[in-house]
């Protein structure tokens, strides 16, 4: 068997249906209910859903082998576990976004509000730029709107939660989608499980193309 963490929600799923060409159905999970795992002996699959920002977690410790996360939760949190493959899809950008005639001023201290502390500290620190960071868990675009930050660090998919709060992104810092990704040990365990699996995903991405 081999254990997959699917991130909750509308990306899971299109995800799911990605595995399903790739080879690697499991019917059980298109049920309506509310289990969270599914399993299909035949093709030796175990699904497990989990809320997106934990998928690095359970993969990183071994209890899924190999899971699917954004690069934005790669980067921000580093966690210790192979990247097999770019999946193409939950595309957009880490953004710095701010009011639309944001105008930096070098000489004060730049306050940025997000929930990508590591990813803002990092990319201000290349650029040698002073910052505060303010760290939120959400609604992030409030911060400059009530004066609590100067500009955001956060994703942009659409732009229309920034552009319908009267704000604009100002600069890319970073594409995201989602990755594929395995757990070290049991990597090298189910190595020829695990690899068959990725190339077959593979395929399956490149007849979409
Ligand atoms: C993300 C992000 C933005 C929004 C961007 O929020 O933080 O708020 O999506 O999408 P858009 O460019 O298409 O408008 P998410 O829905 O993940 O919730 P959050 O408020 O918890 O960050």
């Amino acid at each position: 068997m081999i254990n997959i963490a699917l991130p909750k929600g509308r990306l899971g799923e299109k995800v799911y249906g990605m595995f399903e060409k790739a080879g690697y159905a499991c019917p059980s999970i298109r049920e309506d209910n509310r289990k969270l795992t599914f399993e299909n002996p035949e093709t030796g699959v175990r699904y497990f859903w989990v809320k997106p920002s934990d998928v690095a977690i359970y993969v990183e410790r071994g209890a899924a082998d190999i899971g699917v996360a954004g690069k934005d939760i790669l980067l921000e949190y580093s966690p210790d576990v192979y990247e097999l493959l770019d999946l193409n899809v939950g595309k957009c950008r880490m953004c710095v976004a701010g009011p639309k005639d944001f105008r930096d001023d070098p000489s004060q201290t730049l306050r940025v509000a997000t929930k990508f502390a590591h990813i803002a500290r990092r990319y201000y620190a290349s650029q040698s730029r002073q910052i505060d960071i303010i760290k939120l868990n959400g609604s992030i675009e409030l911060a400059p709107i009530l004066g609590l930050s100067d500009v955001i660090v956060d994703i942009v998919e659409t732009g229309k939660t920034l552009l319908e709060n009267g704000l604009a992104p100002l600069e890319t810092i970073v594409p995201i989608s989602a990755r594929l990704i395995a757990n070290k040990a049991n990597y090298k365990f189910k190595y020829n499980e695990i690899c068959t699996m990725a190339q077959r995903m593979e395929q399956a991405l490149t007849q979409e193309k």
